[in-house]
């Protein structure tokens, strides 16, 4: 038994995810939980709300809500939609939590005194309508190079020249359209990662058995130099974490916080603190504290390639600066993005699915299944409802489905529910048992290396399996001349039943429920092989017929949903 810390990027707090989100973090994520926690290792999965930054200040303005608030709520949303996408997290933090304030706090006294932090005077943009520093990216004006309108203060859409918030033409702010802006001089603190380059560059080196996409990024940002200069940690906003030097006044930066990229992977930390505080576990340095036991943890971080550099440089500088017994992740597993029917999801055109509303229309294993089957781990993948349609109905209705409804059917109107003794196992039943066995070491096997695309192509096969096993067999058949066959078989069958609810678990934890209910039992232990699996029912073991583990989705439905999600969501 190991011991295994897994989280997933936290999302933001500002409005719901969309489908392409979940499956670049949190669903991958629950995968490799669950599937550990079945093979009997100890684990902690975490996941938080992302509450600080701008765009949270501005969602809550766009609501007449108080910052606070609104977070308090949209936390209350976003955990609900996980719990409803069987996202077993054992803590869903806040980086707004009093154990982040205070370990933000501390981790940024520690880097002070390494020598890591610096001072710098910087201007900005200041708008005395909005009373407020504005960020670039909230300065609009005209672009000096193409004359575009709309011209950002850090890029010109148009043109895509980047630029200074200073080289606008006629600049204004988009919060509230102010033109009284004024170049203000601010203090910062910066975060001296220049000096920890070469330690970083040694680890990621080392990091051989990592996927490709995680290191390519992080090799970029590190020879391109840019990822690795100096950056500033700190904001003139009000809503944040207050610059503090450990428990004490920072002089000079009162009325600042820290940057939202700052806090936000210290909340992997905080809450394992918030899930002791909770009464959920007793000892958090055991899992994040290498001299406090942590050294035999396994570390394994979930994101979407976007959030690599800050997990393969920032964060890790964060730790290493400090030269303080902190755990450093073990493992990252990144994804590419799904698209959406021809283009990109799109929160801000609402284009696509979101959590929410894919959990209105369909439970969540249909959704589980086609995304963690799709995941776009190799390249970017895409989302339509053609393919959707069809591999749900495919798989999880006519291979699995099918196969659960017959056996269990077909034993009640001949052997009545309990599992029939019947003869010995023959010729059919070795090759059965001898392929499933090839096909459990491999699923197992993609399972371990998190390769979640093919894990689910070897988890299809297995249930592949016992349908030819059915097909070619035909027990409805052998019934009339042999019944002593046919119940052995049937006995095969149901527990066939029982071995896919514990394989399947990991990615459809709902049917999987169903089908272990069905059986009654509550076995989930993960199966090693197959000649023990198929005998964990004996005779006489009781069963009942489940409900028909999934539907098939209709063609009008394709079509309604299809036209329902192009893109207007409010
Ligand atoms: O991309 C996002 O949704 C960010 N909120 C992820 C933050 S992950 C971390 F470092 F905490
Ligand atoms: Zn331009």
């Amino acid at each position: 038994m190991a011991r295994h810390l897994i989280t997933s990027a936290i999302p933001y707090i500002n409005g719901i995810k969309h489908l392409g989100n979940l499956v670049g973090s949190q669903l991958p994520a629950d995968l490799y939980a669950r599937y550990l926690r079945q093979r009997g290792h100890e684990v902690l999965f975490l996941c938080a709300t992302d509450e600080h930054g701008t765009p949270a200040e501005l969602a809550a303005a766009k609501e007449g809500k108080a910052v606070a608030a609104y977070c308090a709520e949209m936390h209350t949303v976003q955990a609900q939609i996980a719990e409803g996408f069987g996202l077993s997290f054992d803590h869903f933090g806040r980086s707004s939590s009093p154990q982040n304030h205070a370990l933000t706090q501390a981790f940024a006294g520690r880097l002070h005194e390494m020598g890591l932090i610096r001072e710098v005077s910087e201007e900005m943009v200041y708008s005395q309508t909005d009373g407020r520093f504005l960020p670039d990216r909230y300065i609009e004006g005209t672009c000096p190079n193409c004359g575009f309108d709309s011209a950002r203060g850090d890029q010109c859409d148009n043109c895509t020249k980047q630029l200074d918030p200073t080289d606008l033409i006629n600049p204004r702010s988009t919060i509230s359209g102010a033109t009284d802006l004024e170049v203000r001089t601010t203090k910062h603190l910066y975060l001296r990662q220049s000096a920890l380059k070469d330690d970083l560059a040694k680890w990621i080196d080392s990091k051989t058995d990592w996927p490709i996409l995680t290191t390519s990024i992080a090799k970029k940002w590190l020879n391109d130099g840019d990822g690795l200069q100096d950056r500033g940690i700190t904001r003139d906003l009000d809503w944040g974490i207050p610059v503090k030097n450990g428990a004490d006044d920072w002089p000079g930066m009162e009325g600042k916080v820290f940057y939202v990229w700052f806090d936000a992977p210290i909340e992997y930390i905080a809450c394992a603190q918030e899930w002791v505080d909770a009464g959920k576990g007793t000892d958090w340095e055991r899992w994040w504290r290498t001299d406090k036991g942590a050294d035999d943890v396994t570390y394994t971080q979930f994101m979407g390639k976007d959030n690599v550099p800050f997990h393969t440089l920032s964060f890790p500088a964060t730790i290493k600066g400090t030269q303080e017994p902190w755990k450093l992740v073990d493992y990252i597993k990144s994804f590419n993005y799904l698209n959406y029917d021809g283009g990109q999801f799109s929160t801000s055109r609402g284009r696509g699915v979101f959590m929410d509303q894919a959990l209105e229309i369909l439970p969540a294993d249909y959704w589980r299944w086609w995304l963690l089957s799709h995941a776009p781990e190799s390249a970017d993948a895409e989302f339509t409802w053609e393919n959707f349609q069809t591999d749900v109905n495919k798989d999880l209705a006519d291979v699995l489905g099918n196969f659960v409804s017959r056996i269990t059917k077909f034993c009640r109107s001949k052997f009545g529910e309990a599992v029939p003794e019947g003869g010995e196992m023959g010729p059919a039943e070795t090759q059965l048992m001898s392929d499933l066995n090839t096909r459990l070491a491999a699923y197992a096997g993609y399972m371990d290396a998190i390769e979640v695309r093919k894990a689910a192509a070897e988890l299809r096969a297995i249930w592949v399996l016992g349908n030819e096993y059915l097909q070619a067999n035909a027990p409805w058949t052998v019934f009339k001349t042999d019944p002593e066959t046919a119940a052995m078989q049937v006995r095969v069958g149901l527990n066939l039943v029982h071995l896919y609810a514990k394989l399947s678990a990991p990615f459809i934890p709902d049917a999987a429920k169903t089908m272990r209910d069905a059986m009654q039992t509550d076995d989930t232990s993960w199966p090693t092989d197959a000649q023990g699996a198929l005998q964990t029912l004996p005779a006489g073991h009781s069963f009942v017929v489940p409900e028909n583990l999934f539907r098939k989705l209709t063609d009008d439905e394709r079509t309604e949903w299809s036209e329902l999600f192009a893109g207007t969501r409010a």
